[in-house]
């Protein structure tokens, strides 16, 4: 009886068909390459393909990255920066997962010269 009141109740709260599955390495690339690399540059580096200085962190810059830990980079990555005006905020297009990985994968791993960008043939 008692689940004929509670299942629609359930089923109307927000969120509860909300959470995606997480994205793939290759999907968060993707998504690094539209929505960061006007900041942080098309490898990470923090500067443009013209080698101009751009406003966002460095990851190729270890003594930059130092002091983050993964914890603190996904929160920045969820929250933004400044109320979204230096870094904007990301978290209706990424979950807590998507950006741990984002952090792990792509941020971390970033080199200088080296563009992230998704790899052909592999499943997004
Ligand atoms: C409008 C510019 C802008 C965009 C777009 C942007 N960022 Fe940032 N980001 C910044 C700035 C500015 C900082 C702070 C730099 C500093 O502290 O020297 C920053 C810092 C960071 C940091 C360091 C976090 C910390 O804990 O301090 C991470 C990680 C990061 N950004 C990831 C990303 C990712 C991933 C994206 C894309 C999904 C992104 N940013 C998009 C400007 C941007």
């Amino acid at each position: 009886m008692r689940w004929t009141i509670l299942l629609p109740v359930l089923l109307f709260l927000p969120g509860f068909w909300a959470q995606a599955p997480a994205k793939t390495l290759n999907e968060l690339k993707a998504f690094y390459a539209t929505n960061c690399v006007k900041c942080h540059g098309p490898d990470g580096s923090a500067r443009g393909a013209d080698g101009k200085k751009l406003g966002g962190l460095d990851f190729t810059d270890a003594k930059e990255t130092a002091n983050e830990n993964d914890a603190e980079m996904v929160k920045t990555i969820r929250k933004g920066l400044l109320f979204g005006i230096r870094m904007p905020s990301f978290k209706d297009q990424l979950s807590e997962a998507d950006a741990l990985i984002l952090v792990q994968g792509i941020v971390r791993k970033a080199e200088k010269g080296k563009v992230i960008t998704p790899e052909e043939g592999v499943p997004r």
